[in-house]
C-alpha cells in the first residue's frame, strides 16, 4: 500500500515544513491512519505527534495557514488543537506517560515516537506515518498494527493488564471499535479486561455514554453488548440489562431470555433506524421485566405493568449516567411505556377506534412505535413471524387510513373551553373538563366524526345531562 495517498491534502506539507522549521520531527499517528488503511471514509481528525513541544508546532503551523487559525491550548496535556476548513488537528509532543491507580490524567514525562507509540491502547492505534522530508510518508509499525488491522484483531501494545489499567476507558473502546469495525478483542486482552472491569467506575459517566452511543451506533450493536457482558463492564454500567438475564422455570413453565431477546431486537431496529434514541429504546424496552417477573400457578410467568415500571426506571438510568433529562429522555420513556400497545392491538381484530387511540396517545411517535414492535418480533417459528409481520403491516395501513379520516395524531378538540363557557355561561369549573372529556372520548370510539357540528351537538346533549342552561 503507498501510504503517501493518505497524507495527499496540503495540511501535511505545511507541517512537514513547520517541523523543519523547528527542527522537530512530527508523525501522523492514530485513527486517521488506521481509518485510511480501513478504507473508513476521509477522516476529518488528524492527531499529530511531534518529537519536542507540540504546542509550539500547533503556533508553528498556524502561522503558516492563510487564515491563521486560533490555537487552542490545552496546558494540563500539553496539546494543541486548531482546525483548518473542516479539519481538526490535535498536536502533541512524543511522551511517556505513567498513571495513578485512582485517575485518568497521567503525570507526563518527554519520550521518543516509540514511546509514545507504547502508550496509546490498540496496535491498530499506534501506527504512525512519518511527516519529516527524508522519509516522507514511511509507516512506523513497531506492534504489527497492520498485521491486526489484516487479521481484525484488537491488541494492546504492552501487556494488557498496564494498557487497561493505565486508562480504564480504554477497556470501553475496545469493545467500541471491536462493534464497529467486526474485529475480535484478543484473548489476553479480554481477560485483563474482565480482571480490570471493576475499575471502569474511575471513569466519567459522560465518557461512557460516548462509548454506549458508539457502540448503539453501529450497525450490529449486539457484538458490544455481548462483549460488555462477557467481561462484566455491563454490571457496572448497565445492570438494569444483566438484571434481565436467565431463564426460570417452575413446575416446566419457562419464559425467554430477555436480555439476549434485547440484543436481537436492538440488532433488528438498527436494520430499519439510524435514531439514536430509537435504539436506546429498544435496548431499554424489557428492562421493567427484571423488577415485574412474577409467577402465577395458572398463567406461568407474568410481567404485570412492566411497561409502567420500564419508563420509570429510564429516567433513574439517565439521571445515573448524566445523560439529558430533556426530551429525548422522554422520547424513550414513551416508546417503553407504549411498547406493547401495537402487540396488543395486533393480537386482535384491528378496529378502528383502537387505531385511533394508538394514535392519539403516540402523536407524532407512531412511526417510531411501530418500528419498535415490528423490531420486537423475534420468534423463531417461521408462521408466527410471518403471522405478526402481516399483522403490524395492517395495523401501519389502517393507521394510514384512520389518521386521514379523523386527524387525531395532534389533536385539536373540535370545541374549546370556551366555547363551553360561552355556551352555558359558566366559570372554569370541572364540568367544562368533563364535557371536553366527553368529546374526546366519543370522538376516539367513533361514536361521533372529528368535526364541529356533531361535537357541537354533543355538547349541548352533555350540557343538558348535567343539568346546565344553554344561555345562548
Ligand atoms: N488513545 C489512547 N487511549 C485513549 C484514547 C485515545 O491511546 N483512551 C490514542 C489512540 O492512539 C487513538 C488516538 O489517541 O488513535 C486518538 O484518539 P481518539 O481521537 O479518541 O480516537 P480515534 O482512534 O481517532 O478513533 P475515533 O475517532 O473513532 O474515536
Amino acid at each position: 500500500m503507498n501510504y503517501k495517498q493518505a497524507i495527499e491534502h496540503p495540511i501535511f506539507k505545511i507541517i512537514c515544513e513547520a517541523a523543519e522549521t523547528l527542527n522537530v520531527n512530527s508523525y501522523v499517528i492514530g485513527g486517521f491512519v488506521r481509518d485510511f488503511i480501513l478504507n473508513r471514509g476521509d477522516a476529518k481528525d488528524i492527531d499529530v505527534v511531534a518529537i519536542g513541544d507540540g504546542i509550539q508546532l500547533a503556533k508553528q503551523v498556524a502561522k503558516s495557514l492563510p487564515n491563521n487559525p486560533k490555537v487552542k491550548v490545552f496546558k494540563t496535556y500539553g496539546t494543541a488543537m486548531l482546525r483548518y476548513s473542516d479539519i481538526e488537528i490535535e498536536f502533541v509532543g512524543a511522551r511517556k506517560e505513567s498513571y495513578t491507580k485512582d485517575s485518568r490524567n497521567p503525570a507526563i514525562e518527554n519520550g521518543s515516537l516509540e514511546d509514545d507509540q507504547n502508550r496509546r491502547d490498540f496496535t491498530i492505534n499506534a501506527l504512525a506515518l512519518s511527516l519529516n522530508k527524508s522519509t516522507y510518508g514511511d509507516l512506523l509499525d513497531p506492534f504489527k498494527g497492520i498485521g491486526d488491522l489484516e487479521n481484525k484483531i484488537i491488541r494492546t501494545p504492552l501487556n494488557p493488564d498496564i494498557t487497561y489499567s493505565d486508562d480504564p476507558l480504554r477497556m470501553l473502546r475496545a469493545v467500541r471499535f471491536a462493534t464497529q469495525l467486526h474485529f475480535k478483542i484478543e484473548s489476553n486482552s479480554l481477560e485483563a479486561i474482565t480482571k480490570n472491569s471493576h475499575r471502569i467506575k474511575i471513569i466519567t459517566k459522560e465518557r461512557i455514554v460516548t462509548e454506549l452511543h458508539k457502540i448503539l451506533e453501529s450497525n450490529k450493536p449486539s457484538i458490544g453488548f455481548l462483549l460488555l457482558e462477557k467481561t462484566e463492564l455491563l454490571n457496572y454500567i448497565l445492570p438494569e440489562l444483566t438484571a434481565l438475564k436467565g431463564i426460570d422455570e417452575i413446575e416446566g413453565q419457562r419464559h425467554k431470555d430477555n436480555f439476549y431477546h434485547t440484543l436481537e431486537v436492538v440488532d433488528n431496529i438498527s436494520k430499519h433506524t439510524d435514531n439514536l434514541w430509537l435504539r436506546w429504546a429498544a435496548l431499554l424496552h424489557d428492562i421493567g421485566k427484571a423488577p415485574t417477573k412474577k409467577f402465577n400457578k395458572k398463567v406461568g410467568w407474568t410481567f404485570h405493568g412492566h411497561e409502567f415500571e420500564g419508563s420509570k426506571m429510564v429516567y433513574r438510568l439517565f439521571k445515573r449516567l448524566k445523560m439529558p433529562l430533556n426530551d429525548k429522555m422522554k422520547f424513550v420513556q414513551k416508546m417503553v411505556f407504549m411498547s406493547s400497545r401495537p402487540i396488543v392491538l395486533s393480537e386482535d381484530i384491528v378496529t378502528d377506534s383502537a387505531v385511533r387511540r394508538l394514535i392519539f396517545d403516540a402523536g407524532d411517535y407512531v412511526d417510531d412505535l411501530m418500528t419498535l414492535c415490528e423490531a420486537d418480533i423475534t420468534t423463531k417459528n417461521p408462521k408466527k413471524f410471518k403471522k405478526y409481520h402481516n399483522n403490524f403491516k395492517i395495523v401501519r395501513e389502517k393507521i394510514i387510513e384512520v389518521e386521514e379520516r379523523d386527524h387525531v395524531r395532534n389533536f385539536q378538540p373540535p370545541i374549546t373551553g370556551e366555547k363551553i363557557m360561552e355556551t352555558f355561561g359558566l366559570k372554569p369549573s370541572r364540568e367544562i373538563g368533563i364535557i371536553k372529556e366527553t368529546i374526546k372520548e366519543a370522538i376516539l370510539e367513533g361514536t361521533i366524526p372529528n368535526e364541529y357540528d356533531a361535537a357541537y351537538q354533543l355538547m349541548l346533549k352533555e350540557g343538558e345531562r348535567l343539568g346546565l342552561k344553554n344561555i345562548r
